[in-house]
This record gives structure tokens, sequence and C-alpha cells, in this order.
């Protein structure tokens, strides 16, 4: 039986105001447990965010570990450049990476926790023989490319496969689920198995994110305990 102790919380910064994003961060940084960054590369979604500069920029200046989403095509292009900026996760798309071992075998050597994301119509078994390999798998609640959307709840059931087949396999797996998340979908996702809230609107739109973030742990670590 695999135990996770507590629920963390990863703020994505595609939904800061990028004009003064290090005052955005500062807001969450003692409250959050990773910070998520998203990668797009206007191919494999139809967006473009930031590139590893941006990283490079805020490396040093804020304590929280950088959680990487890589929503690129040919991932592997990329894992070196990110692991020089320094990561806790770098996580790659399964349906963007032909060669999924190679890409787990670069970020592993790396000594950085690897993912792999799914979006929302990618089924489970797709990692069935990669799994054990797995720091981390990150299930989309909506199409990836854009902060803001609504949440798909057919992901559920996803999330619920995913942690029995890692209990019965005895995989010590985070699972984290992006897009949508808010007070109520965060509590279906947390119940069905995920111990990873990666939110971005409804941090950043919020008066108070710091405190928001404390009060949600708060509420699902206590809710876990009982
Ligand atoms: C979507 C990104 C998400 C996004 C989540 O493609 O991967 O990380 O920032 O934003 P919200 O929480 O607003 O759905
Ligand atoms: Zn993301």
């Amino acid at each position: 039986m695999v135990i996770h102790v507590g629920i963390r919380i990863a703020p994505s910064i595609l939904s800061a105001d990028f004009s003064c994003l290090l005052d955005e961060i500062k807001k969450v940084e003692k409250n959050a447990d990773l910070l998520h960054i998203d990668i797009m590369d206007g191919h494999f979604v139809p967006n473009i965010s930031f590139g590893a500069g941006v990283l490079k920029s805020l490396k040093g200046k804020i304590k929280l570990p950088f959680d990487v989403h890589l929503m690129v095509r040919n991932p592997e292009r990329w894992i070196e450049v990110f692991a020089e900026v320094g990561c806790e996760f770098i996580s790659f798309h399964q349906e963007a990476a032909v060669h999924l071992d190679r890409v787990v075998n670069l970020i592993k050597k790396r000594g950085i926790k690897c993912g792999v994301a799914l979006n929302p119509a990618t089924p489970e078994v797709m990692l069935n023989y990669i799994l054990s390999k797995l720091d981390l798998v990150v299930v989309m609640a909506v199409n990836p490319g854009f902060g803001g959307q609504e949440f798909i709840p057919g992901v559920l059931p996803k999330i619920r496969n995913m942690r029995k087949i890692a209990e019965r396999e005895n995989i010590n797996l985070d699972i984290a689920v992006d897009g949508g998340i808010n007070e109520v979908t965060a509590k279906k996702v947390v119940a069905e198995g995920a111990n990873i809230l990666i939110m971005g609107s409804f941090i950043f739109r919020h008066p108070d994110p710091g405190k928001l973030i404390t009060e949600l742990k708060n509420e699902f670590n206590e809710r876990r305990a009982m």
C-alpha cells in the first residue's frame, strides 16, 4: 500500500501577470509546494508561452522548485536545456513523444523526476509498460494550450484507474491533475486519488493567493487524516 503524505499545490504561472512575474510568484512562494511552468511551442498546442530564459532569470530569486510541463513536439530536444536550469520535475506529453522510453531515460539520467502528461482523450493504458520508471503522471483535465478552461469530468475514472494501478504495482507515483481545478473540482480529483493539484486561474485571480493555497491544503490534509 502506497501512502501519500498530503496534497501538494502547484500554481501555474501561465495565469500570473507577466508584467510583474516575480511579485506574483512571491504571493504564493511560502504556501505552495511547486511552481508549475507551462512551456508551449505553438505546434503541439495552439499557443506559445515562454522559454527556459524566463526560468533562468527567476532562478535564485525564488525558493519554489520548478515543475516544468512541456507541451511541445519533439520533447527530447528540450530536456538538456531545462535540466541545466534545474527542475524538480520535467513532464512531457505521451502524444508528443515517438520514443517515450528514450525521453524518460534522458530526464532520469539528469537526476530529475520524470512525469508524463496524458491529454483528456488518451487512455491510461498508454503508460502500461513505462509506469514503473515514472515519478509522476499529469492527467490533463482540459485540452492543453490555455489557462481558464472548464474541467472535463470524463477524466475522473482515469485518475481512479491510475491510482489503482500504482497501488497494485506498488509504485510510489504522484498523480497531478492539470486544468480547470478550483475548490469544487479539486475535491473530486483528490477523492479519485490525485495528490498534486495544478492550479492557474483559480489561484492567480484570487485576491489573496497565498491564503487560498493554505486553506485548500489544510482542508485536504485534514480530510485525508480522518
Ligand atoms: C493548460 C496548462 C495548465 C494551465 C491551467 O494547458 O497546462 O497548467 O495553466 O490553468 P487553469 O488552472 O486556469 O485551468
Ligand atoms: Zn500545465
